[in-house]
């Protein structure tokens, strides 16, 4: 069973129609659990192969093995906070990335930690974080019909986690997991997204990263 934490969002859900469109079982966590049943029921109404149900939060992180963070960066640590029992010893992919849009346009804020990724595991200290899946935009997830070609950076300390997460996105239909080290990297990852995101409004594309040489 995989959680998504603020499932009901753009990147939620995108993941969640890409796990569920190869089989794995997902629940969709929000603060809101009537919101986060109404998100699931509209992703079921999609496909009667998928399994997705909707709960709050916290018992989207009670009931799932492997759980991936999809909130925005100002209420990560609240929620992380929040749901910390929840996810001892389990995987926690963390997707956020501190992005600020102002005037049209978009900045990475300073993270005293370094990084989401290394301020979540800062706050998770007896789970498992991997950063993963940041570069690739929600626009080109949700859309089944999209053939998906992009490489998801993946970094991480628990090389048992990592290797777990990497099997995880081979899976997923034209993505290719690659192995970028220690957490320490996720600094690079979050500063390279919001390149990205500048790349994506001067040209008005969803770009995304593919690493030759590999
Ligand atoms: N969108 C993308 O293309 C993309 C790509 C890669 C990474 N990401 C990262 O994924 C994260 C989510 O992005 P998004 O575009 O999906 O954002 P979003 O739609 O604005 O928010 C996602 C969900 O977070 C929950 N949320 C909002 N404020 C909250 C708060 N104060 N406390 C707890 N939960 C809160 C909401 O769920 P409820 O109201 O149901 O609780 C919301 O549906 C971001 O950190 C972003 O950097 C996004």
């Amino acid at each position: 069973m995989i959680g998504i934490i603020g499932g009901t969002g753009s990147e939620g859900k995108a993941l969640a129609v890409r796990l569920a469109s190869i089989g794995d079982e997902v629940i969709i966590g929000s603060r809101d659990e009537a919101k986060a049943k109404a998100v699931a029921e509209n992703i079921r109404s999609k496909s009667s192969k998928f399994k997705i149900k909707g709960m709050s939060n916290f018992n989207a992180a009670q009931n799932s093995e492997l759980v991936i963070i999809t909130v925005p960066y100002n209420s990560q640590k609240n929620i992380l906070n929040e749901i910390k029992s929840e996810l001892a010893n389990k995987i926690v992919i963390n997707t956020v990335v501190p992005l600020i849009f102002k005037n049209s346009k978009v900045f990475l804020s300073s993270v005293t930690d370094g990084s989401a990724a290394l301020e979540a595991k800062n706050i998770l200290t007896n789970s498992f974080v991997i950063a993963a899946f940041q570069t690739i935009s929600s626009d080109q997830l949700i859309d089944l019909e999209v053939k998906v070609t992009s490489d998801v950076i993946v970094c991480g300390d628990d090389l048992i986690s990592k290797r777990s997460v990497a099997e995880l996105i081979n899976r997923m239909n034209g993505l290719r997991a690659i192995d970028a080290g220690s957490l320490y990297n996720s600094i690079y990852i979050e500063n390279l997204t919001c390149l990205l995101v500048n790349i994506n409004k001067v040209n008005k594309v969803n770009s995304a990263v593919q690493i030759t040489g590999i």
